[in-house]
């Protein structure tokens, strides 16, 4: 099974630069990634310092790096199912399942709902490893958050909609007609397992690595223990915190601050004069997360 690594943390902390590093590192190791951009702000490109588009590309050898549109493959999706539904589903339901549809996908937090659909195809892609570089904390963490949330609502749904059917097919024995089966049931049923199956993938340290990165600054390392915390509550393993930019003259504040999370951090990568972007830059960060790497090589076997 494909191995999921998520770099989680505040703007501009350096999720993008490290994520590339990291999928650069399990690709020179001979191992097959895929670099997945979900942030709408794409900049995997602008790092690589390539063209990445919509459809998976060749970066080096064992790398391909892709730039997700979410909005956009959600009303693709939409559509599909929509399409399909026009087939199959009764008249008299389908007014309600494309409503249904309809709103799911134009509906505020589609991007992290189709995050989790997509996640469990990624789960299931045949590569040995995909690094997902994500927006800020907020939208990680929303996506993190959201398959306990769905799960809620759609039981909700559920539950509703089985009134319904119930109701229809005890008409339909009065009558003498067999009950058919409900599409709209059997969507939310299908949808609730996808959900429950990327709930255990986020939850599994074996499937999913979560690494968050910080920086040596007060602000940083606020949102940094917040979200450690968080996490936990969530019951998402932490493989560890990355220390970005990591320079030599801190206050002894910061330096605090540093200390009272240390058992957490598994790198220190230090902060470089110039701009990283371009496969050499990001090739030579490669010595610094040598242990991001061994954690894993253990977890993605
Ligand atoms: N170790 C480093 N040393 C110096 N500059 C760095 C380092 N890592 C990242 N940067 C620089 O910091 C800036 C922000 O990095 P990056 O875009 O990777 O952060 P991000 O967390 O992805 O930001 P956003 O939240 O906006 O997506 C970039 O200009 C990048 O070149
Ligand atoms: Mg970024």
């Amino acid at each position: 099974m494909t191995h999921l690594v998520f770099l989680g943390g505040k703007g501009g902390v350096g999720k993008t630069t490290l994520s590339c590093a990291i999928a650069y590192q399990l690709a020179v190791a001979g191992r097959r990634t895929l670099l997945v951009s979900t942030d709408p702000a794409h900049s995997v490109g602008d790092v690589l310092d390539m063209e990445i588009g919509p459809a998976p590309r060749r970066v080096v050898e064992n790398l391909y790096a892709v730039e997700l549109d979410l909005e956009k493959v959600a009303l693709e999706k939409g559509k599909r199912v929509i399409e399909v539904a026009a087939k199959i589903v009764p008249p008299d339901i389908y007014e309600a399942f494309s409503k249904y549809v309809d709103a799911v996908v134009r509906g505020p937090g589609v991007d992290e709902y189709v995050l989790v659909e997509k996640t469990l195809d990624y789960a299931n892609s045949g590569y040995d490893f995909v690094v997902f570089d994500t927006a800020p904390i907020g939208h990680t963490f929303k996506l993190l958050q959201l398959p306990d949330l769905l799960r809620r609502w759609l039981e909700l749904l559920k539950r509703q909609r089985l009134t319904y059917v119930k109701l229809s097919r005890n008409i339909a024995k009065l009558k003498g007609e067999t009950h058919r089966s409900d599409p709209l049931l059997d969507f939310l049923e299908a949808t609730a397992k996808r959900i429950e199956a990327t709930a255990r993938i986020l939850k599994d340290p074996n499937a999913t690595s979560f690494f968050l990165v910080a920086n040596p600054e007060k602000v940083v390392l606020d949102e940094t223990i917040r979200f450690i915390e968080r996490l936990k509550e969530l019951g998402i393993p932490l493989k560890g915190v990355i220390m970005n930019k990591h320079r030599e003259q801190i206050t002894p504040r910061v330096r605090h601050m540093i200390e009272k999370i240390s058992n957490y951090i598994v790198a220190y990568v230090s902060n470089n004069e110039d701009e990283v972007y371009g496969i050499e830059k990001i090739a030579a960060m490669g010595k610094m997360i040598g242990s991001v790497l061994q954690i894993l090589n253990q977890s993605g076997k």
